[in-house]
């Protein structure tokens, strides 16, 4: 039966995963996947979820199933955290979903079902499973421009002009903040500027939201999304609570659907339809210790202030690297690791440097010369930049 099954392409990202930990040098670095590190290189509970899972171990009573879309007190506290209170409850359509990852699948399948032929437009780069999700669900894609490597910014000009070529009812692909991989996000006025092309268009906004609170803030990570719901009548969002609550393992994520009142009951029954095909029951335990913390001030706070001490420290170890490559160097070319935001930034490094950078200096970055720079540790810096000065000035 499996003779003729094809050999499964690795993902990208997990395979550096995988070599980093069959590399048995003391000292290696890993800078490969979205993980954030504390100063020891540990990816810490946060203190709110070991309170907020204590506390469910002492009160919860059941673990029946919830519903098909979930808990909808989650998905209602995960919608405000998102869209804070632009859209009213009317207008929302939610369900729980299997991490970041598969509330993009759902909502691709939502796509897929409600509109057949839309295609997806998806920027270049993105992260590598955008593209592998699309194909799975059987989306046609397209790419649009995104990133001025030369600069280090959004290609603004690019991407307009490229989804000048998008059909009516063809979706957007956007990454809400902290753009995987280059860290480059749209500036207020270019979230404006997006919001009234694809109004004008007739396209459809689909915002992967995974690295809220990484950016600039939780509210200001969610400004161009928040800005995109107040205009547009429909909207599609994929959450992820892995990385600001640092939930990885637990799956947590909302796909989360603005739509006119009367198109709610529908889609929240598509969202239904879509888990019972796949997983019936989306997971509850990251989700139930999410709505735990947004729903009690005190964790609420504490979780908050965790999480802005990690967004900080990723901004200063950014600036500590930019630096660095600036005395190593003697050049700015690096100064846009700094200005970028979040946990990924891209290096001008080839396949044959990004080896190098792995097998002379125990370095791990994603092809195409993805770094994570959450996974850099105050001590590390010196090294790294003087790896990737040899390296990639050499
Ligand atoms: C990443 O981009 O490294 C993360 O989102 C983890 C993943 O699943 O790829």
């Amino acid at each position: 039966m499996f003779k003729n099954l094809p050999a499964s392409k690795p993902d990208a990202i997990l395979e550096v995963m995988r070599l980093f930990a069959e590399d048995a040098r003391e000292g290696k670095i890993d800078l490969g996947v979205g993980v954030y590190r504390d100063s020891a290189g540990r990816t810490p509970v946060m203190r709110a979820v070991k309170a907020a899972e204590a506390r469910l171990v002492e009160t919860q009573e059941s673990k029946g199933y919830v519903g098909l879309t979930g808990d909808a007190a989650y998905n209602q506290a995960m919608g405000e955290l998102i869209l804070g209170d632009v859209v009213p409850a009317e207008r929302i359509a939610a369900s729980a979903a299997t991490g970041g990852t598969g509330a993009v699948r759902m909502a691709m399948e939502l796509v897929r079902a409600a509109n057949p032929g839309a295609q997806i437009w998806i920027s270049t780069p993105t992260w590598p499973n955008h593209t592998v999700l699309a194909a799975a669900v059987g989306l046609k894609v397209q790419s649009y421009r995104y990133y001025n490597r030369a600069e280090g910014v959004l290609d603004r000009q690019g991407m307009l002009d490229d989804l000048a070529q998008a059909q009516k009812g063809d979706v957007v692909l956007l990454h809400g903040c902290c753009h995987n991989p280059t860290g480059a996000d749209p500036s207020e006025q270019d979230w404006a500027d997006i919001a009234g092309f694809l109004q004008e268009r007739g396209l459809v906004p689909f915002v992967d939201i995974a690295y809220q609170g990484f950016g600039e803030g939780l509210d200001a990570d969610a400004a161009g999304l928040r800005h995109l719901a107040s205009r547009l009548e429909r909207v599609i969002v994929a959450a992820s609570a892995a990385k600001n609550f640092g939930l990885y393992r637990e799956r947590a994520g909302l796909c989360l659907v603005t739509c006119p009142e009367d198109e709610r009951a529908t889609v929240t029954t598509a969202l239904g339809t879509i888990n019972r095909s796949t997983v019936s029951f989306p997971p509850d335990h990251g989700a139930r210790v999410v709505q735990t913390i947004l729903d009690d001030p005190g964790l609420r706070l504490d979780w908050q202030e965790e999480l802005e001490t990690m967004r900080r420290r990723v901004q200063s170890l950014r600036e500590a690297l930019a630096g660095a490559l600036r005395a190593e160097t003697g050049s700015d070319r690096f100064g846009f690791l700094a200005a970028q935001k979040g946990m990924f930034s891209v290096l001008d490094a080839d396949g044959a440097q990004i080896e190098r950078l792995r097998d002379e200096h125990g370095i791990y970055m994603v092809p195409g010369g993805r770094m994570n720079v959450a996974g850099l540790t105050e001590d590390s810096v010196p090294r790294v930049a003087a790896a990737l000065g040899r390296v990639l000035a050499g």
